[in-house]
């Protein structure tokens, strides 16, 4: 009897660091899902080259094509449903999703954001955490819903904040430590079906996260 795994849609807009991630996963076989395409908004992003070398078949929706964002989501939808989906990760896609793309894909859509959510929704968050001088920054997988940033956090892995760091140290050791190690993770919990939306609130193996996870890792850098 062959297991037919989930079909895991990813989005893209850049360098495709996260897809590398969760692509590795389903190859190592902790992320039992399928990628049965990969999306950038973007044409010539690094990711589609990565998507290439991976095997992975990919297309571009470039959102610049569009007259709105209207249609632009219609067409990205199709694509998304051309391939064939079960669940979608975005990973590092730059564009803000309007509330018909997501209620068609809720409670099956990720996002990764660079930051211990709450704090931090929006851009530049390394450069905030910094100025902020806090001694911690990490990044957070939650549900996508209208609230940007703001849908139900599932699970966060933080590291210290170093005196030497600068946005660019510190925004490519989260990526290492962090994203790369969270993100799989938590797409793996969606693939097995133990994870799940209701109510506005993120549930794993049947009881609601008041709190996200806390990523801890032996490997992970001790705060
Ligand atoms: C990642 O840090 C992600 O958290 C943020 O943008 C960056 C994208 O990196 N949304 P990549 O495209 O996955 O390399």
């Amino acid at each position: 009897m062959s297991i037919t795994l989930p079909r895991l849609v990813v989005l893209i807009s850049g360098t495709g660091r996260n897809l590398q991630a969760i692509a590795e996963a389903t190859l190592g076989g902790s992320l039992p899902a399928r990628i049965s395409g990969v999306i950038s908004n973007r044409p010539g992003v690094y990711g589609l080259e990565r998507a290439r070398g991976l095997g992975l078949p990919s297309t571009v929706v470039d959102h610049r094509a569009f007259p709105d964002r209207a249609t632009f989501e219609a067409e990205l939808a199709q694509a998304v449903d051309r391939f064939g989906v079960d669940m979608i990760a975005l990973a590092g896609f730059m564009r803000i999703l309007g509330s018909e793309f997501i209620a068609r894909y809720r409670g099956r859509m990720l996002n990764i954001h660079p930051s211990l959510l709450p704090k931090y929704p929006g851009l530049h968050t390394h450069e905030r955490a910094l100025a902020a001088g806090d001694a911690y920054h990490g990044a957070s997988v939650h549900f996508v819903t209208d609230e940007l940033d703001g849908g139900p956090t599932v699970l966060q892995g933080s590291i210290a904040i170093r005196p030497d760091d600068t946005p660019e140290s510190l925004a490519a050791r989260i990526m290492q430590c962090v994203e790369a190690r969270i993100y799989p993770r938590a797409l793996a919990w969606l693939a097995e079906g133990r994870l799940s939306m209701r109510d506005g609130r993120a549930w794993l193996d049947g009881r609601a996260l008041e709190t996200p996870l806390q990523y801890q890792d032996s490997t992970t850098e001790n705060p």
